[in-house]
């Protein structure tokens, strides 16, 4: 039985995938075996709205693959993260029995995911004196065989700190066979840091999410790809619904991909990169603001003299902020999206103006 197999549900180890109709249909056919609407009544007939969507659209796995620098079979797509972070620990984790083990604080559909499956989370704080850096070594004292899955974000959210590949690297290799690694990069492209996807080759435990709502500005259409090797990515997609993600959402990416756009994409990552260093060095300057930690992602995360002083004169300006106040870690903390160089202007005046 190979690791990965070991680590499934017993009960999911050799489940079939749902024998999907469409996929028996070639171009030149009549369709007439999935009960659809023979009629496409699309504005834009390219987009086979009537139709469900082909499980494997070859051309966008390959065109992705390229993309993400690996092979076609080590991607699979999800209508966002989100949902392929539910489908893993569906995967990997009996209710009851597993946990999953998460680095707060951290983005919060770990732990919703697991508490929906009935899996335990074991918590490792991240080090606050260290930035947020991996407690490697809590980690391994907290770990027990129950743990079948270790969730990392870098950059990680709320904080936009990287996290040290070496950390990572060390935690695939000390649970290869123990537990899934899902290191998180849903803002990498924002961090100009290299992907971890090199790294597939070497540990059959990695999994790596990406996400197109972040730095290819998709966030409606709801597209996500999760990278792992072969053998499980096959184990997941036996497990996944049909159809996921929908023909427009497919055709939406297909066009964020052209030239043109991916030109777009560069320009607007360039724009809030700068954008980032701009407000970080001027909130440094303000009085109202005690910290603000290096990020990599398009926030920032700050530490105020107030934190509600500072979100309600920002609201009462009409202009909304996030409070990861449910972070005990997190004392007076405001996470602050990039926006427009316009409304970030504006986030600069409200919060001068509050001395
Ligand atoms: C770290 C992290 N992962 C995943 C997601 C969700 O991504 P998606 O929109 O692809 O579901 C978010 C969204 O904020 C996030 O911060």
């Amino acid at each position: 039985m190979s690791s990965i197999q070991k680590l499934i549900r017993p009960e999911l180890a050799d489940f079939e995938a749902y024998n999907f109709i469409r996929s028996q249909a070639e171009e030149e056919h009549i369709w007439l075996n999935a009960n659809e609407l023979p009629w496409n009544n699309h504005a834009d007939s390219s987009i086979r709205i009537n139709r469900y969507p082909q499980q494997k659209n070859q051309s966008l796995i390959e065109k992705i693959s390229k993309i993400y620098q690996v092979a076609a079979q080590e991607l699979v797509f999800f209508p966002g993260s989100d949902a392929a972070i539910d489908l893993l620990v569906r995967l990997f984790c009996r209710a009851q029995q597993d946990a999953i083990l998460i680095c707060p604080p951290t983005f919060g559909i770990y732990r919703f995911a697991a508490e929906i499956q009935g899996a335990q989370v074991v918590e490792v704080p991240l080090l606050v004196a260290e930035d947020f850096q991996l407690d490697v070594s809590g980690i391994k004292q907290a770990w027990t065989p129950e743990v079948k899955m270790i969730f990392l974000c870098s950059p990680n959210n709320p904080t936009g700190n990287i996290l040290r590949e070496e950390d990572l690297l060390e935690l695939c290799a000390t649970y290869a066979g123990k537990s899934i690694v899902v290191i998180d990069e849903a803002y990498i492209e924002f961090s100009g840091m290299k992907s971890m996807t090199q790294q597939l080759k070497h540990y059959s435990n990695l999994v790596i999410l990406r996400t197109f709502s972040k730095a290819y500005g998709l966030a409606g259409a709801r597209f996500g790809v999760l990278l792992a090797q072969a053998a499980l990515i096959k184990r997941l997609t036996a497990i996944m619904l049909p159809c996921l993600v929908s023909n427009l959402t497919l055709n939406v990416v297909e066009q964020a991909l052209t030239p043109e756009h991916l030109r777009l994409s560069l320009e607007q990552i360039d724009c809030i990169r700068r954008e980032r260093e701009y407000l970080t060095q001027k909130f440094k300057t303000l009085p109202c603001i005690k910290k603000v930690w290096p990020s990599g992602a398009n926030f920032l995360l700050l530490q105020a003299r107030n934190a509600v002083e500072v979100i309600e004169a920002c609201k009462a300006a009409g202009v909304i902020l996030r409070a990861p106040e449910t972070h005990a870690y997190l004392p007076e903390c405001v996470r602050i999206s990039i926006g427009t160089p316009e409304e970030n202007a504006q986030v600069l005046k409200i919060l001068t103006a509050l001395g």
